[in-house]
């Protein structure tokens, strides 16, 4: 689902009115909306802080301190390739190169096609399996190129 429109307002009320509306609530609406449309858009940031009564700024800050949200448009699927230490010894960067190719996007980049964002962090809590990626909450194990058109593959 996209974020413009009466139909993403009509979410974000949805999950607003799941917490009652509290200000409180702040954080959990951001991330329940940032779930369901994969981002933050400026629209629904407004609508939600004038739903909470809660001042623009305050609400920006909050979308902007934590990793968990994004400000602009993502695709339908999140792939992340781990850079963390252990996976980076056994050549992380090398894989980030070959899926950076093969999706057309640099890190933080989303494909023509509207299905992958390209995503890195520090580490995914798997280092045996290094070097590693995920793609939504699938992890994959140093995937050759073969085994990386597969997987995309099942991701429509
Ligand atoms: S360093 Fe990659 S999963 Fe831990």
């Amino acid at each position: 689902m996209t974020d413009d429109g009466a139909s993403a307002f009509a979410l974000v009320d949805k999950i607003i009115n799941r917490y009652g509306g509290e200000r409180g609530t702040l954080i959990q609406i951001l991330l329940d909306v940032q779930k369901e449309n994969r981002w933050l858009s400026g629209e629904s940031l407004e609508h939600i802080a004038e739903r909470l009564h809660v001042p623009l700024p305050r609400v920006y800050e909050i979308a902007t301190f934590y990793k968990a949200f994004s400000l602009t448009e993502r695709g339908r699927h999140l792939v992340t390739v781990c850079l963390g230490t252990a996976c980076h010894v056994r050549g992380a960067p090398t894989l980030l190169d070959r899926i950076s190719r093969k999706l057309g996007v640099k890190s933080g980049g989303t494909s023509s096609d509207g299905r992958f964002t390209l995503l890195t962090v520090n580490c995914m809590g798997c280092c045996a399996l290094g070097p590693v990626i995920a793609i939504d909450e699938s992890y994959f194990s140093n995937p050759s190129n073969s085994d990386f058109d597969r997987i995309l593959g099942q991701y429509k």
